[in-house]
């Protein structure tokens, strides 16, 4: 078996800061600038350290926007507890070690122009997205989204998904858009998608993987607690369907991206 190399490089960067504004209550889009945007894929995600002593892991935040002319890559995230508090402060011109892109990303080759794509996203998990279906829209796959988020607050990345196809939004409490979950949405679907991206809360994508387990390209975005990112330490596995605990894998190197019907959730 030969040797990968190109699996071996570890790619990182003190990346620049362009602007950061938050665009819902507690979620921010921040732009970066550097040349590790040139390697950049839709799903991947960035390993980023906080500039803090104290916090030594760093924190992983997927892809949202890649702009390979301009050299800037889009992220939007959450502020959850101390680190992403951290981030969320720093401002246009501040410096951001980045390790990454990490990951496998979506596998856009399945589908081509004149298919269609069907994109489900929840809450912080529609970021990704917006990226995958700039891509498949430019090879003339229609693309149609349905986003689900708690109430009508946090609703993010609407109008940027509305550049590149139909999408129906849908509220927990029915503030905006339509009541309900996402397979609210889909389940009223009498059409199936010739490809499936999906990222969101874990209850959601327990629906995506049973609704669509024997899709031939349906695929979910994990998310796990992790440490060294590069696939390295093993604090992000996951365990694989009919197999014994050996079969793991880890969501950082193998993942995020895999399959629906592979994985257990
Ligand atoms: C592949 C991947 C992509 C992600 N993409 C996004 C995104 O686009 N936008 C977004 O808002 N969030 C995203 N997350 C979740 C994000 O990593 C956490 O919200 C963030 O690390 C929390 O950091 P904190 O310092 O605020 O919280 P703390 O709880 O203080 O963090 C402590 C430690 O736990 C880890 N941690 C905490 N929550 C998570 C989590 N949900 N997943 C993994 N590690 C966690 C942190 O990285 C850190 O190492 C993603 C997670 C993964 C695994
Ligand atoms: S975080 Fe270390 S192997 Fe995935």
């Amino acid at each position: 078996m030969g040797f990968d190399y190109d699996k071996e490089v570890i790619l990182k960067e003190v990346m620049t800061i362009v602007s950061q504004r938050e665009i819902a209550p507690s979620i921010f889009e921040m732009i970066l600038t550097g040349d590790l945007v040139q390697q950049m894929k839709a799903g991947q995600f960035l390993h980023i350290r906080v500039p803090d002593p104290s916090k030594l892991l760093r924190r992983p935040i997927s892809i949202s926007e890649i702009d390979k002319e301009k050299g800037q890559v889009t992220i939007v995230y959450r502020v959850e507890r101390a680190g992403t508090a951290i981030l969320s402060q720093l401002k246009a011109g501040d410096k951001l070690d980045v390790m990454g892109p990490q990951g496998n990303g979506f596998d856009l080759s399945v589908v081509e122009n004149g298919q269609t794509a069907l994109l489900i996203g929840g809450g912080i998990g529609v970021p990704p997205l917006v990226e995958t279906a700039k891509q498949l829209y430019e090879k003339g796959v229609e693309v149609i989204s349905v986003i689900g988020f708690a109430n009508k607050d946090a609703v993010i990345l609407e109008e940027k998904l509305r550049q590149y196809g139909d999408v129906y939004v849908t509220t927990d409490d029915g503030s905006y858009g339509i009541e309900g979950y996402v397979s609210t949405v889909i389940d009223t679907f009498d059409w199936t998608a010739d490809a499936i991206y999906s990222c969101g809360a874990p209850g959601m994508l327990k629906y995506v993987d049973q609704r669509f387990e024997n899709h031939p390209h349906a695929f979910l975005s994990m998310e796990e607690r992790m440490a060294c990112g590069m696939g390295a330490c093993y604090a992000c596995v996951i365990h694989l369907k009919n197999e014994t605990d050996a079969a793991n894998k880890r969501v950082c190197e193998d993942g995020p991206i895999f399959p629906t019907g592979t994985i257990v959730l």
